[in-house]
């Protein structure tokens, strides 16, 4: 996607593979700044301290994670012991451990003076993969836009209100986004579109990272507080939801920024339908029952106790919104049963939230 008229993606690679560059998102949207990475251990902190986040994104940053340990030292036990390590980042993603246990077959199957070069390529691969899943994605949602727009001008007009949660938007993938996608191709093809953004506390990623997002696009939205969705549900002021997912279980249960399950229980209420955009590198089915058996971070409290933001003179800081000694628990993700899920939009089209389409999904074709 494009910031301020530059093509621009969160991750790239440096010239000769000395490492790669990706957009320290915990500084947006007040600043915009790359850093680079040397090391799987740049990598894991990266991806630990959020500079990078998103299910697809950590993934394809933690591919090149081991591709830069394959250039230092690609012996079996260095390649394995970086894997276990990298897997530890973050827990609840599964495209995290989907990514470098791709990148570690092939790599192990090479001779060790070819494994640096055999990484590389597949960490190129993968990234270069997600942009074309996410693009077909976007082709699949934007049917559903097309439709509710071709019923909404019979009925009068006015754009199509997509409510959407945390950021599934470009900077959570290489690009294109996976809730997003759907948005900016219906967008591009001058659709009338309209996005209802939740602020998605604790971390704001809905208020600073999908907002400055829409907005460099032109993308008509409106930040809105989490508490906001249900109110606008019942007063017909959201057409469709989209949200992104971060592992989903053989059974359609679906896990999300924390507060996606409350959004899906007052869509359902008001007959909204709610469709959650997976690429197939996030259903995990070795998990059956996701709503017990997703793992859940709990990250620190200090999120909730918190708040970062910029003052009228320019300047970041940090404010603190709760009582001396209150303690605040902070789980970071929650898991919306299959039930009320309307589809999945895959990069192979829609998929209903049922075991045996999920599973007929990742049978090899032919
Ligand atoms: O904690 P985060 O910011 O990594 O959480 C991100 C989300 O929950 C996204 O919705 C999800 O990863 C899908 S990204 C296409």
């Amino acid at each position: 996607m494009q910031v301020n008229g530059v093509a621009l993606r969160p991750l790239r690679a440096l010239p000769g593979r000395q490492g790669l560059e990706v957009i320290d998102q915990r500084l947006l949207p007040h600043r915009l700044q790359m850093r680079p990475l040397h090391s799987a251990r740049d990598v894991f902190v990266a991806i630990r301290e959020m500079w990078v986040r998103g299910a697809p994104l950590i993934g394809a940053v933690a591919a090149y994670g081991l591709a830069l340990q394959a250039g230092r030292d690609a012996s079996d036990t260095a390649l394995r012991n970086t894997v276990h390590f990298l897997k530890g980042a973050r827990p609840t993603a599964v495209n995290l451990a989907w990514a470098l246990d791709r990148v570690l077959a092939p790599v192990l199957g090479s001779p060790e003076a070819t494994r640096a070069e055999v990484a590389w390529r597949e960490a190129d691969a993968l990234a270069e993969e997600d942009v074309a899943v996410n693009h077909a994605i976007g082709r699949h949602g934007l049917g559903l836009i097309e439709a509710l727009a071709a019923r909404k001008a019979a009925a009068g007009g006015g754009p199509v209100n997509v409510l959407t949660h945390c950021n599934a938007g470009w900077l959570a993938t290489v690009d294109w986004g996976t809730a997003t996608s759907p948005i900016y191709q219906a967008h591009a093809a001058g659709l009338p579109v309209h996005v209802w953004v939740d602020e998605t506390r604790p971390r704001n990623q809905g208020a600073s990272l999908t907002a400055w997002e829409l907005g460099q696009a032109g993308v008509p939205h409106t930040v809105i507080a989490d508490n906001a969705g249900g109110h606008l549900m019942q007063h017909g002021r959201v057409d469709l939801c989209i949200v992104g997912c971060d592992r989903v279980a053989a059974n359609g249960d679906a896990c999300n920024k924390i507060g996606t399950y409350l959004k899906a229980l007052a869509a359902r209420d008001n007959g909204v339908p709610f469709y959650v955009a997976m690429p197939t590198s996030t259903l995990d089915l070795a998990v059956a029952d996701g709503v017990r058996d997703i793992p859940i971070e709990e990250r620190s409290g200090r999120e909730v106790t918190h708040l970062s933001g910029r003052t009228a003179a320019g300047e970041v800081v940090e404010v603190q919104v709760v009582p001396d000694g209150s303690p605040a628990a902070n789980p970071g993700f929650d898991v919306t049963p299959a039930r009320l899920v309307t589809a999945f939009i895959t990069e192979h089209g829609l998929v209903a939230p049922e075991a045996a389409a999920l599973r007929a999904l990742m049978k090899p074709a032919g």
